[in-house]
């Protein structure tokens, strides 16, 4: 294989990932299945799924939207509320996801499209243009009755073997900051539970653990309804699978060390892997992944990482030289989401110990890192800050020699 004739790359780095190419997650997966298992069967569930910026939130959600409607008959609605902020958007945007839908049944697809009829227009080359006007119009309407417009959206597709409704309401970032969210939400599960024959909904939210803080702050039963479930940064083990079955998807063969590396800059991070993946992609030229190849990747990776979010959010506001240092010490710390401020204050020079506490403070303040709840112990917001600044001090200093030497 040569570069040239390079095809489209198996990697999907800033989108959630396709069905084929979905990796690992055997256990979350298992506990999300057996509670679709119950809504199946006619008792509504509420999953949180939760994990870090960038875990792989969504494309679980989506995998388990597509498993739910292959193996238990429900119909999947996956809601992208980035932007939204009122519940009538969220009601709108609910409609929208159910129209816009490419993979249900052409019948299914028939019948829902005559049930929101009054919100479509004209039919265009592929697919149906949305009559935005008429959605915006009816959009208290439809806010306000949610759960009617979920039941007869259901109760007309049951006669084609629809058991229940799988309603995914992802990227909630914006609109877990109005308190009326919280209380929609508690509302609709409530409401739900009191009818006399309950729709079969397996409602999913996914979103941060500080969203979910959020809600039950402004409604605190919100913490009674969800069974939370939690995403972690991937195993080796995953990792691996991932690598290989999306490289050999192209076949390119990946050699031990370059998988160490790979899986080792990648931290479990699907994010990384992706990022990092892709760069191999395009790096590599004769199909085996070399030392080489992986070396060049991972820094070609970080740069692009760094410059495009930390550089700018951290690097740039940290104007003293001693900050950067002591970022950069921090950075060879063994890695981990969590230091200890005593582990740090070793490695320190005189002038950094003095400044340290300041720059802690500041780094809380730039929303890098949180105060832990043992003494001296700090935590970094996110796993992706900790990677670049990591794979910066690692690069700043006989990058390549440092990369080939696995700690
Ligand atoms: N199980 C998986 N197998 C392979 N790739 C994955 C998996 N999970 C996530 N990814 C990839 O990781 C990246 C992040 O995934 P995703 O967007 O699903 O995360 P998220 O937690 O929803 O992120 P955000 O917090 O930004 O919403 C994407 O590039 C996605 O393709
Ligand atoms: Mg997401």
């Amino acid at each position: 294989m040569n570069n040239i004739s390079k095809g489209k790359s198996p990697f999907y780095p800033g989108q959630p990932v396709p069905v084929d190419f979905f990796t690992g997650r055997i256990d979350e997966i298992k506990r999300i299945a057996r509670a679709i298992g119950q809504v199946e069967s006619g008792k509504p569930l509420s999953v949180f799924l939760t994990g870090e910026y960038g875990i792989g939130k969504s494309s679980l959600a989506g995998f388990m939207r597509y498993y739910s409607e292959k193996n238990n008959h429900l119909i999947g609605i996956h809601v992208l509320l980035g932007g939204a902020n009122t519940i009538d958007e969220l009601a709108t945007k609910t409609v929208e996801a159910v129209i816009n839908s490419q993979i249900y049944e052409p019948t299914i697809t028939t019948k829902i499209r005559n049930a929101l009829s009054k919100y479509i227009g004209e039919q265009e080359f592929l697919g149906f243009k949305i009559n935005f006007e008429a959605l915006k119009a009816d959009a208290p309407n439809l806010s306000h009755g949610y759960l009617p417009f979920l039941r007869d959206l259901f109760s007309r597709l049951r006669e084609n073997g629809i058991k229940g409704i799988m309603l995914i309401l992802d990227e909630i970032n914006g609109i877990t900051g109005n308190p009326q969210f919280a209380h929609f939400i508690k509302s609709l599960v409530d409401e739900n539970a009191l009818q006399k024959e309950p729709l079969p909904l397996m409602l999913m939210l996914c979103g941060v653990e500080e969203r979910r803080r959020e809600m039950i702050q402004h409604h605190q039963p919100i913490e009674r309804i969800f069974d939370i479930v939690e995403i972690k940064p991937m195993d080796s083990n995953e990792m691996r699978d991932f690598f290989n079955k999306s490289f050999g998807s192209v076949s390119m063969q990946v050699q031990d060390t370059s998988m160490n590396l790979l899986c080792y800059y990648s931290a479990g991070f699907p994010k990384i892997m992706h990022l990092i993946g892709d760069t191999v992609f395009w790096v590599d030229r004769d199909g085996i992944v070399d030392e080489n190849d992986a070396v060049n990747s991972i820094l070609i990776s970080a740069e692009e990482i760094g410059k495009k979010f930390v550089d700018q959010q951290v690097y740039n506001a940290l104007k003293s030289k001693d900050y950067h240092s002591i970022l950069e010490k921090l950075g060879k710390e063994k890695f981990d989401l969590s230091f200890n401020v005593k582990n740090v204050e070793k490695g320190l020079s005189d002038t950094e110990k003095k400044k340290f506490n300041n720059f802690l403070q500041r780094m809380k303040r730039l929303n890098v890192l949180k105060s832990g709840d043992k003494r001296g112990e700090y935590i970094f917001n996110s796993l992706l800050v900790r990677l670049y600044i990591f794979m910066n001090s690692v690069k700043k200093k006989s990058a390549l020699s440092k990369l080939l030497t696995l700690p």
